[in-house]
């Protein structure tokens, strides 16, 4: 008797199900070539998708919905995600899996013999949330058992970024009639890279002067905006966070029904207010930014021999 073996992934099956699923193949209308990630080779390669992380319930639709494109897009890929907020981690319970750091998942990918890795930041600006992951980054080089290791910039890393956001901004705003505006709620940081906010409203103004762009933690505020509304002579404003994540500042600080939220200070300042909520991970068209900068940090791993320093 023949006895065949083989240690390719694949697995015949005749159980036909609809729709197939990625890694599936028919090779007749009864019989399917199946992926079975049980028989897959132990894998070299990682990417990390790093968020900011929210405690809210229902906020992980962006990072799920980035992490299940990237295990798409990169089969050859095990694909994590980290927190990198300590407050949000520390809310989760340091222990969960969902809430872990960018150097605790860092440290177990090396132990498990991971040997290349990109790491893909899901800020929305090079602010100090960014700048600290780059730091951990550029700590493990050369270290810890990596061969090589590569960041992706933030959603707004570069002037091209900008642009770009602006116009798939454009894309997703919601439905609303002539003469309503549209009012994002940026986060905003003390540091330098706050000035991305005042390059993005510029491109906003100039595709569509009815989109505004305002920061919940730094200027313009919501009373810049206010003011710019009124000149505008908008009656009513759409409310949408140029945030990762609808968390706590989209649900709470924009939409909420509090007196200190952006929709009541809009409120009381006669406009009529309607808030859209979902994280802009959220957004299919803003998500492939993200990914975008992804794939360039994979590009630049596979291309390279040596382990440059990030770029
Ligand atoms: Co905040």
């Amino acid at each position: 008797m023949l006895a065949l073996s083989f240690a390719l992934p694949f697995r015949l099956s005749t159980a036909v199900s609809r729709p197939p699923r990625a890694g599936q193949k028919f090779l007749s209308g009864r019989v399917v070539l199946r992926y079975s990630p049980a028989r897959m080779p132990e894998t070299h390669n990682a990417i990390l998708l790093a968020a900011f992380g929210s405690r809210l319930p229902g906020a992980e639709a962006s990072l799920d919905a980035i992490r299940a494109r990237a295990c798409g897009l990169y089969p050859g890929y095990r694909v994590e995600t980290a927190l990198t907020s300590g407050t949000v981690r520390r809310h989760k319970g340091a222990h969960s899996r969902q809430g872990q750091s960018p150097e605790d998942i860092l440290k177990g990918l090396a132990r498990e013999g991971v040997t290349r890795l990109a790491v893909q930041s899901l800020h929305v600006i090079p602010g100090d949330e960014f700048k600290s992951l780059e730091r951990v980054v550029a700590g493990l080089k050369g270290g810890q058992g990596f061969e090589r290791i590569e960041l992706g910039r933030p959603l707004l890393g570069n002037a091209a970024d900008v642009r770009l956001v602006a116009q798939t901004l454009l894309t997703v705003l919601p439905p609303r009639q002539p003469g309503e505006a549209v009012l994002l709620m940026g986060h905003g940081t003390r540091g330098r890279a706050n000035a991305v906010y005042q390059d993005l409203a510029d491109e906003l103004r100039a595709l569509d002067p009815l989109v505004l762009i305002g920061a919940l933690e730094a200027e313009p505020g919501l009373a810049a905006k206010v003011d710019e509304l009124r000149t505008l002579g908008a009656a009513k404003v759409h409310l949408m966070p140029l945030l990762f994540a609808r968390g706590v500042h989209a649900t709470r600080d924009m939409a909420g029904e509090g007196k200190n939220s952006w929709r009541a200070g809009l409120t009381r300042a006669g406009f009529t207010c309607e808030a859209h909520v979902k994280g802009a991970g959220e957004h299919p068209a803003l998500a492939a930014v993200w990914l975008d900068h992804l794939r360039e940090a994979v590009e630049r791993l596979e291309a390279n021999p040596e382990n440059r320093p990030v770029a």
